[in-house]
């Protein structure tokens, strides 16, 4: 096939030959082994950022496109990389429908050893993710905000690339990435989309030189598509907050909605809502979206928001007012320091598959996922430890996988005598369409 051959050797596609390579497969008119090889030319060669846009507006148009126009506010998402602990997306999406900007979000599931803001919705009693496109609208149209699963009508070219890909050692391209997100993202009829591209050790890019090139290219696919992209590059060398586990990253979303939580993950809210609520017009700057976004919770609008939401989705909101409803561990065991001095790393991911092996998360696409295991973290970077003194709590309902899920926990902490390490800095960089703060107003 000529589109294998030419990308292959390094040439560059026309615009026509990707809609027809996209289109085809989609309708079952290619098999699996001419798109695989095609799939590897791509990881080999890469892509033109032309090609790239082109890719993404194919996949996107493969299914239905979702619009809104009985809502007039204007549409906004957040979209992470992901990582450990990394569940903005509760206190997000409430926000910023709070402050009068829509919210339609699309999300995924826990992929590796990271989390998925799927299964931590699913950890709320009764909270139903997979609503068709006429209740995912009517969620929206009611609150503002409305948190779903993947449905068969969206990208559903992208359902059939990412399942070749990820048998076919062909995920790990930026090209190939950006695409199947933001066809996906972009599906969901937005105006602008803020980008959370997470680096360090608990995420999939660990250097952030990778974290900034996949951003760079995301923000300028989008704004090719008439979007306004913005990408945070945030640090993820240690979990987000102190918990991981989904009914765990409920309960402390919950807190920070009740202006409660730690400082890490408020600091992160604050940063990612007010680049939304800035970019979907309620704030006039970023600083002014971050003093909406403190007046949203303390006046406790943004709770309240949640709450409608859930129960829209048909949660239980009873869990939210009383956290101690949501599904609790039947068992917990302290992880206790070996040694005297300061936490001064992670091994981040080895944090996320501890609590994968908890069962927390899935060891094959099939598993089902335990929503009351995990992990609560007493120290993070930075921190003073003395030998005996709990590093972490395992929350469990099998001793066996605690025991493995505790040895991999304690081996990730770094623990070093000396002068108290800082810990990283958690906003790296803001990028705009072209490596700049869009709008300039930050
Ligand atoms: N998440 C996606 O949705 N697609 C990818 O290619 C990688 C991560």
């Amino acid at each position: 096939m000529d589109v294998i051959r030419k990308k292959r050797d390094g040439v560059e596609l026309s615009a026509a030959e990707i809609e027809w390579l996209v289109a085809s497969y989609t309708r079952g008119e290619v098999p699996d082994y001419q798109i695989s090889a095609w799939l590897m030319a791509v990881v080999l060669r890469g892509m033109t950022r032309a090609e790239t846009a082109v890719l993404t507006d194919s996949m996107l148009h493969s299914g239905d496109v979702l619009s809104f126009p009985s809502i007039a506010a204007k549409k906004v998402d957040k979209h992470s990389t992901g990582g450990v602990g990394d569940k903005t997306s509760l206190v997000l999406a409430p926000v910023a429908a709070a402050a009068g900007v829509a919210v339609p979000m699309i999300s995924g599931r826990g992929l590796g050893h990271t989390g998925g803001t799927l299964d931590k919705l699913e950890a709320i009693p009764g909270f139903n993710v997979n609503l068709s496109t006429a209740e995912f609208r009517r969620v929206l149209e009611t609150c503002g905000c409305a948190m779903i699963g993947q449905t068969p009508q969206i990208a559903p070219a992208d359902r059939k690339l990412y399942a070749l890909r990820d048998v076919t050692g062909t995920v790990e391209s930026p090209y190939l990435i950006c695409a199947s997100i933001m066809s996906k993202k972009l599906a969901e009829g937005i105006d602008a989309l803020v980008l959370d591209v997470k680096t360090g050790s608990g995420a999939f890019m660990k250097k952030e030189e990778d974290a900034v090139f996949l951003a760079e290219l995301m923000a300028e696919t989008g704004q090719r598509m008439g979007k306004q992209v913005v990408a945070l590059i945030t640090d993820m060398n240690q979990p987000l907050g102190n918990m991981v586990g989904n009914a765990l990253e409920v309960v402390e979303c919950v807190d920070i909605l009740k202006g409660g939580g730690p400082a890490d993950l408020r600091e992160l809210c604050a940063e990612l809502a007010a680049w939304m609520l800035y970019l979907g017009n309620a704030a006039a700057s970023v600083e002014d979206g971050k003093r909406l976004y403190k007046k949203s919770i303390s006046s406790g609008e943004a709770l309240e928001k949640f709450k409608q939401m859930v129960e829209l989705q048909g949660g239980d909101p009873r869990s939210i007012d009383d956290t101690s409803r949501l599904p609790q561990a039947r068992h917990w065991v302290k992880i206790l320091s070996e040694g005297n001095g300061f936490v001064s790393s992670f091994q981040g991911e080895q944090v996320g598959t501890a609590c994968v092996v908890l069962g927390g998360g899935r060891e094959k696409k099939e598993d089902a996922v335990d929503p009351a295991v995990g992990i609560v973290l007493h120290k993070k970077i930075g921190d003073s430890v003395s030998q005996n003194e709990p590093l972490a709590t395992i929350y469990h309902n099998d001793s066996g996988r605690a025991e493995r899920a505790g040895r991999l926990l304690l081996e990730s902490f770094g623990i070093t005598e000396g002068s108290p390490p800082t810990a990283p800095a958690l906003v790296r960089r803001v990028l705009g369409t072209s490596g700049e703060k869009p709008g300039g107003a930050h």
